[in-house]
């Protein structure tokens, strides 16, 4: 892979012995698809690495999506490793950590983001499941590789697929906290308490799980009245129900598809666009405000 402009390797940063972390880890869960976990995983990150933060994604989701938000197309991407390598065992954790950029990867002008990685991800992860479930410790399997580089990071965002199959146990393994998200309705909500249900059961079932559902992030509020009547009594629901735990909303917004289409992060596609700014506050509700030099 040619290296863009402003590439820092990680095994760099790792040499550069900038110290960093021991990092917080979140797993975006939803057991549907398309209930902005990914966005939120990529924007969230994005915002907490220009404040300062040592930022790591990690992508275990065969559809790609933030690998593809990050500038990349991991299968096109010739002898770059990515987490399906180190399923096969014929790659490190390691080397799957790429910086991410800000637009797609080999576009004239596309440079690193300062402070943001991501571990990189494969359609072949289609395969995952069947592969860990014949494992010893298959349960244990990405907590082992994301312990490895806590100390690296300061945070360090598990984007999950759209299920609670056995890759997302792995990730309610791995973290330290699970973060819950919605777009808002009653359906899309009574996925928060399947969430707390699996978890509850990893808890029971393995030992050492200490993660939780720590935060309810609801995404896509629509923006008009018109729109709203069942957002209305799905918030107030959602809001009482998990109180302390509610994240800033992030408003609806057509950029947020369009960022997707660039490659980019809200941040560098839409500077001052309100899912921009949503983005930040929710960044900072999680304890990533602007680091203090
Ligand atoms: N605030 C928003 N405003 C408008 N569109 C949004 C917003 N958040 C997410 N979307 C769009 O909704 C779709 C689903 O979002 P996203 O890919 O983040 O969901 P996901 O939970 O990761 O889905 P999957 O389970 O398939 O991975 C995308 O097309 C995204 O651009
Ligand atoms: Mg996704």
């Amino acid at each position: 892979m040619t290296l863009p402009p402003g590439f820092i390797p990680f095994s760099q940063v790792l040499a550069s012995g900038v110290p960093a972390g021991p990092a917080r880890i979140f797993a975006m869960v939803n057991q549907s698809g398309g209930a902005g976990k990914t966005t939120s995983a990529v924007n969230i990150a994005a915002s907490a690495a220009e404040y300062g933060w040592r930022t790591l994604i990690v992508d275990g989701d065969a559809q790609c999506d933030a690998s593809v938000a990050c500038g990349y197309e991991p299968d096109l991407m010739d002898g770059q490793p990515n987490l399906h390598d180190v399923l096969l065992g014929v790659a490190s954790f390691e080397n799957t950590i790429v910086p991410a950029l800000a637009g797609k990867y080999g576009a004239k002008g596309t440079v690193a983001i300062e402070n943001l990685y991501i571990s990189l991800a494969s359609a072949e992860l289609e395969d995952a499941e069947q592969m860990l479930a014949t494992r010893v410790g298959r349960e244990y399997w990405l907590r082992g590789l994301i312990e490895s580089v806590r100390g690296q990071f300061d945070l360090i965002i598990i984007d999950c697929p759209g299920n609670l199959g056995l890759y997302v146990v792995n990730a309610i393994v791995a973290c330290d906290e699970v973060i819950g998200c919605v777009k808002p309705g009653w359906k899309e909500l009574r996925a928060l308490t399947r969430i707390e249900l699996k978890i509850e059961q990893i808890q029971g079932a393995l030992v050492g799980v200490k993660s939780y559902l720590s935060k309810v992030l609801v995404v896509d509020a629509p923006t008009h009245r018109s729109q709203g009547a069942v957002y209305d009594d799905s918030k107030k629901s959602v809001a009482s129900a998990y109180k302390d735990q509610m994240l800033p909303m992030v408003r609806r917004s057509p950029r947020i598809p369009e960022a997707y289409a660039a490659q980019k992060a809200l941040r560098i596609f839409d500077r001052a666009g309100e899912a921009t700014q949503d983005y930040y506050d929710v960044t900072k509700a999680l304890g990533f405000a602007r680091r203090k030099r």
